[in-house]
């Protein structure tokens, strides 16, 4: 296998489709070797991960800390850093990565600023991933989108996505946007309320990457005709102004009714958690993917640690 390209994950603007095709392929090894003769699991055997989380996860922390173990890696690790490291007593960011170099191989970070995990990428001897930085973007969370994507339509020679939802301080549906630009026939739909569109700076890469997109607010009018539909969480935590919250809250429910009225052969997605977005009787209708999305990042970030890690 070739050397991995990349020193630090930090934005999907780094993936070209060929890289895209060595993280997908190997995460199909990964997948492949779990359920059979481990040949990985002792791959990163004496390496040490270091999972330091200002924000709160599940998916991320714990799918990371688990592809770290069973590829034979160690790890160390923070949830809430912010309360429960020297963050705060007022230690920078640059310093703690600084020694966090001392003590682990790879660092995996999620901050709730924008720009974080590449400031601290800027300093780091030993790879940083951003696992979330504020508003800004979660990579690792859509390298398992599109390999969910991908998966679900093999082949692929065109797809229409519908984002949903907090589509202005949504990271997912951000890093997502610019992998997709790496695949030909796409097309995207932006449903928001009017207080959380699609930023700018994703219109104009689209643009520049002559991707059609387009902005609707009925999603009653779009879920017959797209081929995804990626709903998001209203994340009350990133909204400045309470009146601009409650303006967004519950506005798009992707209920059983409507549903029914995808197309047989689309899927739904979200990267979870979910609050209200899609209701519960909906996880059995086939069309549904987030928990197998959820899972296929197990398989993604043990793609991405061995890549970063693995002695050539
Ligand atoms: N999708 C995602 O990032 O989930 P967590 O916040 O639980 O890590």
């Amino acid at each position: 296998m070739a050397a991995f390209p990349l020193a630090h994950v930090i934005e999907s603007q780094q993936f070209d489709r060929d890289l895209l095709e060595v993280v997908f392929q190997t995460a199909d090894q990964m997948k492949a070797d779990l359920y059979g003769q481990r040949r990985f699991a002792k791959a990163l055997e004496g390496r040490i991960m270091a999972s330091l989380f200002y924000e709160p996860s599940t998916r991320t922390r714990f799918s990371f800390e688990s592809a770290m173990l069973r590829l034979g890696g160690s790890v160390i690790t923070t949830e809430n850093a912010r309360e429960f490291s020297s963050a705060a007593k007022g230690e920078s960011l640059s310093d703690s990565t600084r020694i966090m170099n001392g003590y682990a191989d790879v660092i995996v970070m999620r901050h709730n600023e924008a720009g974080s995990a590449a400031r601290a990428s800027e300093i780091s001897c030993i790879p940083v991933i951003n696992a979330g930085d504020g508003a800004g973007q979660h990579p690792t969370q859509a390298l398992l989108d599109m390999y969910t994507i991908v998966d679900a339509f093999s082949g692929m020679s065109s797809l229409k996505i519908a984002m949903v939802g907090d589509l202005r301080y949504g990271r997912t549906v951000r890093s997502l946007s610019y992998l997709l630009t790496k695949y030909e026939n796409v097309e995207i739909i932006f449903v928001s309320p009017p207080v959380c569109k699609m930023e700018g700076d994703i219109k104009a890469y689209l643009d520049k990457n002559n991707v059609p997109w387009r902005e609707e607010t009925d999603l009653a009018r779009v879920a017959p005709e797209v081929d995804c539909i990626y709903m998001t969480r209203i994340q009350k935590e990133r909204f400045h102004d309470p009146e601009d919250y409650l303006a967004a809250a519950g506005k798009y429910i992707l209920t059983l009714d409507r549903v029914q009225t995808m197309k047989p052969g689309a899927i739904i997605m979200h990267p979870l958690p979910r609050v209200d977005e899609i209701p519960k009787e909906v996880d059995d209708d086939p069309r549904a993917r987030y928990f197998q999305q959820a899972l296929n990042g197990l398989y993604i970030r043990m793609a991405l640690l061995y890549l970063l890690l693995k002695k050539d």
